[in-house]
């Protein structure tokens, strides 16, 4: 009721008060929330969707850092398991950018909503999020549903979300920082939802810990084998390919109908905005791997790699 909902409101915005802030790579702040640096217009969205959500055993949810394959891995996962319900040729993703067709709990379901209504949504349900393994609803990991995690080289998230941030430049007075300075906050962990070795760790030891409720997938390898990689996540979320479809293409032809080349020039990725502001086209930019040579100096990289190597140090995760 009412009430209730004003008086969490108000709970919630007194925390926010207490929280240490600081200011984003796009002059919008963060705040610090367990040890989590999250976007502080996200923050009720988040925390409601914490107590609120109520995950389904059917349920899929795509969890990333942003800019490592969010798009792809949602475009990917949707075809999989709606292929007996759409033909190819009729997919949805052929009119509506893949952030439409899974929406993201924090940045749309959530978004103005504490009770939204997620009960007529066909089985199985989709859903993403940037938030931490450890912030997730409770009801993610507890019930039967899978999670399917997508991480990136550092280095190239980086440079990816910071032409990101320069494209979707939000608010007139918002003064972008920057390269070295944006950086230099990167490395300090200070990004949204960073640090960015903390995220993957936090899916890394759920995959670790139970491989079948977490799947755990890196950008790099699905470049290098895409066909390999649709097999692996039509198996996981129980809809393996018969072999008939094999034999028909059925990977091949997803595997097109995703891909960087075909969903980049589809009308409604070159000419859409997702939530209002953030154009479509920007969630396609380059698509490529190790691009980060072309815009940060050898300094930074061993920097990266000298910070990744000690925070991932007997985990047995290697970037
Ligand atoms: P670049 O900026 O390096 O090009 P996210 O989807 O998590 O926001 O990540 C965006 C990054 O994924 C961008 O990287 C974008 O170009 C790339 N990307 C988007 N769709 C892709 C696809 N279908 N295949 C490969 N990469 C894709």
């Amino acid at each position: 009721n009412c009430s209730s909902a004003d008086a969490e409101k108000d709970d919630l915005q007194e925390l926010l008060h207490t929280l240490e802030q600081h200011k984003s790579w796009d002059s919008r702040p963060l705040v610090r929330y367990e040890r989590i640096w999250l976007p502080v217009m996200l923050f009720r969205p988040i925390l409601t969707s914490q107590k609120h959500f109520k995950a389904e055993g059917t349920d899929i949810i795509l969890t990333t850092m942003p800019k490592s394959g969010t798009t792809w891995l949602k475009a990917l996962t949707f075809s999989i398991a709606n292929r007996n319900v759409f033909s190819i040729h009729q997919s949805p993703l052929l009119s509506y950018n893949p952030h439409t067709l899974v929406p993201f709990l924090e940045y749309t379901i959530y978004r103005d909503q504490d009770n939204p209504e997620l009960e007529n949504i066909p089985r199985p349900r989709i859903f993403s999020t940037h938030m931490p393994f450890k912030i997730l609803p409770d009801s993610i990991r507890e019930s039967e549903c899978r999670i399917i995690y997508i991480c990136r080289n550092p280095l190239d998230q980086f440079v990816s979300h910071y032409h990101f941030m320069l494209q979707n430049k939000i608010e007139k007075d918002a003064i972008p920082l920057e390269l070295d300075e944006v950086f230099d906050m990167f490395c300090q962990g200070i990004q949204p939802f960073g640090p960015f070795w903390d995220h993957m760790l936090g899916y890394w030891n759920a995959h670790l810990k139970n491989p079948q409720k977490v799947l755990f997938l890196k950008y790099e390898d699905l470049k290098q084998d895409i066909s390999s990689h649709i097999k692996k996540i039509a198996e996981f979320i129980g809809f393996p390919f018969s072999a008939e479809e094999e034999n028909q293409g059925m990977i091949e032809q997803i595997s097109r109908l995703c891909s960087f080349e075909n969903l980049k020039n589809l009308e409604v990725n070159k000419s859409g905005y997702f939530i209002g502001s953030i154009k479509n086209s920007s969630f396609f930019r380059k698509g490529e791997v190790g691009d980060w040579v072309n815009h940060l100096t050898p300094a930074m990289a061993e920097r990266v790699k000298n910070l990744t190597e000690t925070k991932f140090q007997g985990s047995g995760l290697v970037f």
